[in-house]
């Protein structure tokens, strides 16, 4: 579903993402984990087409999107949830669920009329609002005054409404609480299969429990990638997480 080959992106002398070949199934959760500084967020901002690449290819389905813009990728279906916020903070929750559907629907609102495009509108905003588990009393509360954690959830949301085949998820769980890490790892589980994901996260818990895939980076090189055993077992895994938090 998305495939990078020999991707390189150096800032200065430092390379940031060092020939990385990686590949994403279709409708896999794949877990990118790796200690600080290893060059997640870079990868990220290559696939998302926010950063341009220094060499090498990126394949969304088999369609090369090496060299377009972040725009173009998410109407070819890449979508990414941003760490930093892009949520409207003085719109209320629905406003922001209803304006991201909005921008996002095109063509297949365009012939209906007036109030049933209303309606149907409303309609795709209501099952985002409930398939991100966005409490019910909080959706005409103003976005900006939300609990991080809820936040996050519509974060999510506004990222899900570009019905996206493919997800990327940049430390979604950064900054949450143990109940709301467990709410958000719940919701990310049960998208498994109806999309594919790329999971950037340091809550191994979480990785554990959510990846069918991992991939590990050290030094922006990839050096390995396999099911969460085959990571468990491996020996440079092992060794590059010297020093660090373990990942298992
Ligand atoms: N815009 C930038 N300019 C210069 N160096 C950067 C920039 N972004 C990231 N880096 C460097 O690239 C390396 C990888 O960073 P990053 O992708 O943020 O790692 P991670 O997300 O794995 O913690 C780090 O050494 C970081 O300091
Ligand atoms: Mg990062």
């Amino acid at each position: 579903m998305l495939r990078t080959h020999q991707l390189v992106k150096r800032f200065g002398a430092l390379v940031a993402t060092d020939h990385v070949s990686l590949e994403l199934r279709a409708g896999e959760i794949h877990a990118l984990i790796g200690p600080n500084g290893a060059g997640k967020s870079t990868l990220i901002h290559l696939l998302s087409g926010t950063m341009p690449a220094d060499a090498g290819a990126i394949h969304l389905d088999g369609h090369e999107v090496t060299r377009e813009t972040a725009h173009q990728r998410v109407a070819a279906g890449l979508s990414r949830s941003y760490q930093i916020t892009n949520i409207f903070n003085t719109l209320t929750v629905f406003d922001n669920l209803l304006l991201a559907v909005q921008s996002h629907a095109g063509s297949s609102f365009r012939f209906w009329q007036a109030r049933s495009r209303d309606v149907a509108l409303t309609d795709a905003a209501r099952e985002l609002a409930q398939a991100c588990a966005i409490d019910s009393g909080l959706w005409q509360q103003t976005a900006g005054t939300l609990p991080h954690g809820e936040q996050r959830k519509v974060e999510f949301a506004l990222a899900l409404a570009a019905q996206p085949r493919v997800l990327l998820l940049d430390e979604p769980m950064a900054g949450m609480g143990p109940d709301e890490t467990l709410r958000l790892t719940e919701l990310i589980e049960s998208m498994r299969g109806s999309m594919t994901i790329l999971l950037v996260e340091h809550d191994m818990q979480a990785v554990f429990r959510l990846a069918d895939r991992i991939s590990v980076l050290v030094y922006g090189r990839l050096i390995a990638t396999g099911t969460p055993e085959e990571i468990r077992a491996n020996a440079d895994v092992r060794q590059a997480y010297l020093g660090e938090e373990a990942p298992c």
